[in-house]
């Protein structure tokens, strides 16, 4: 196995007892427990509010997880319960520390830790800098000078509500961590699939040459939910698809995709490009602009395999006359001599008739079309990378038919994740933590990648609030506004992806 195994050190978890804790990060460390891949001295200290013993607090996370399975359960508490302690805050997360320090600093020097602190903030980003600044005040900030100690801290998305408020938590973390001592997850780049995107584009000289407008005619990215927003729609509703999946989870993809080869593997040269790739992007500034380049809709009740699926707006928590977005759906071009010409398609959505997120590259055809195609059959070489589910990447290029003649017709070459079973695949969460407990940040997002982000987006927001766009309904089940095919300029439209990598465009299993 190619992984590196952590050293042994004092996670301090913040918003230990919320959902986030017990959805993600526990049946993550379990399996990294479970993977020796985290050293066994290794603690894990909850903070929180709610008044817990270390057994009580095991006892939630890992007996009582209904995000691990029965079996799991068990056996996680029976190996780990003594891994788990707790510290109750008197009052709130602006308490004084001296109290948390005073308990951080015993288990250092009971589990000979050696200064090795890795921060968790699983908390509301506005709590952010008001923790950062009574980790310092308590000294908890304080690394011995010559030592293999260390203080890093992690912080959940959402990063910022828009570029103002973004910068304000990077300004307000940078008084107290370094840049490189910040991990900020985007949990997309922790799946294998995406990583892959950068192996797939430079190291195969038979993409990397055509990786570019000259051979590229789009770009189309498709992040499909068949799920609605089910009990966080008092979340959702302030937040909206672009704020949620695009600005983060997408632009990561975009960068990807866009990006100059890097120097090297380093994760400052992959950021460096990352970077330069989100501000290549033309920013959508005008009204005319973003009301020709965006297109946004909200699902509406329907029935899906004979039941009544409730509207976005009858959700829990949804405002009755929400304009929140629930699709959305953006067009760009990206100014650089490598993407001249190129547009870009991104859309996400929840409530489709399939869950499925992939990257579509569509080839240009020949300049000289010799042979005829078959009907029905597309003229252009595609290529398919699924980041998820049945993971894989899918060429589709033109054969001759069997018989007389040079008739061609498309066919299909793939690769399936799941054929590669002599190899451990890490989860997202997994990975990603156990890459800060290993202090490596390449797949962490780097503030000016946050912010960049940002960048582009706010003006969409900002006129999307404005109201002056329209806000189109569509049935939940169903591919997005009717209008959204016309969305593709030129000949074309949007591949439709099935439950399955080679199920051909508009062919999907419609189930929720
Ligand atoms: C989260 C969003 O960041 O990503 C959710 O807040 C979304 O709304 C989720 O459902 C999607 O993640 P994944 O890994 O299931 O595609």
């Amino acid at each position: 196995m190619s992984f590196t195994k952590a050293d042994s050190q004092l996670i301090v978890l913040f918003g230990a007892s919320g959902d986030l804790t017990s959805r993600k990060l526990i049946p993550a460390l379990i399996r990294l427990f479970d993977s020796d891949l985290i050293s066994q001295n290794t603690r894990i200290l909850g903070v929180g509010r709610s008044p817990f013993s270390n057994e009580e607090f095991a006892t939630k996370v890992l007996l009582e997880n209904e995000h691990l399975s029965k079996d799991v359960r068990k056996i996680s508490f029976d190996n780990y319960a003594d891994r788990f302690l707790y510290f109750t805050l008197e009052k709130d997360y602006l308490d004084d520390y001296s109290a948390l320090a005073k308990k951080v600093f015993e288990t250092d020097k009971t589990f000979s830790l050696e200064g090795r602190y890795l921060f968790y903030c699983s908390t509301p980003p506005n709590l952010y800098e008001s923790i950062a600044e009574r980790l310092k005040s308590a000294g908890l900030l304080d690394e011995h000078k010559g030592s293999t100690s260390f203080r890093r801290l992690v912080v959940e998305k959402p990063f910022g509500y828009s570029l103002g408020t973004a910068k304000a938590i990077n300004e307000g973390l940078h008084r107290y961590f370094k840049e490189e001592q910040i991990f900020r997850i985007d949990h997309y780049l922790g799946k294998e699939t995406v990583q892959n995107l950068l192996v797939t584009r430079f190291s195969n000289s038979i993409f990397e040459p055509l990786w570019n407008s000259k051979f590229i005619e789009r770009v189309e990215i498709t992040n499909a939910e068949a799920d609605g927003v089910a009990l966080r729609g008092g979340y959702y509703d302030h937040t909206g698809a672009l704020r949620d999946m695009f600005q983060n989870h997408l632009l990561q993809l975009v960068s990807l995709v866009v990006m100059e080869p890097p120097q090297s593997e380093s994760s400052e040269d992959i950021r460096n490009e990352k970077v330069k790739a989100l501000e290549a992007l033309r920013p959508l500034l005008t009204g005319e602009d973003i009301e020709r380049n965006t297109l946004r809709g909200q699902y509406t009740a329907s029935r899906i395999n004979g039941s009544l699926v409730e509207g976005y707006r009858e959700e829990q928590g949804v405002a009755e006359q929400s304009l929140t977005e629930t699709y959305a759906a953006v067009r760009f071009f990206v100014d650089n001599e490598r993407w001249k010409g190129t547009p870009f398609y991104v859309r996400t959505a929840k409530r489709m008739p399939t869950t499925v997120t992939e990257l579509v590259i569509y080839f240009k055809r020949p300049e000289q079309q010799i042979f005829q195609y078959s009907a029905g059959h597309s003229k252009k070489n595609i290529l398919v990378i699924r980041i998820q589910p049945n993971e894989g990447i899918l060429l589709k290029f033109g054969v001759k038919q069997p018989g007389q003649g040079f008739k061609a017709q498309q066919v299909n070459m793939d690769f399936y994740y799941d054929s590669f079973t002599d190899r451990k695949v890490l989860q997202a969460y997994e990975r990603l933590l156990l890459d800060a407990l290993n202090g490596d940040a390449t797949l962490y997002a780097r503030a000016e990648e946050v912010e960049k982000a940002w960048e582009f987006v706010d003006p969409i927001i900002a006129h999307w609030n404005s109201q002056n766009m329209p806000m189109h309904g569509y049935p939940a089940g169903t591919w997005g506004p009717k209008m959204s095919n016309e969305f593709i300029e030129g000949p074309g439209y949007w591949r439709n992806p099935g439950e399955h990598l080679t199920d051909d465009e508009n062919y999907c299993v419609i189930s929720s």
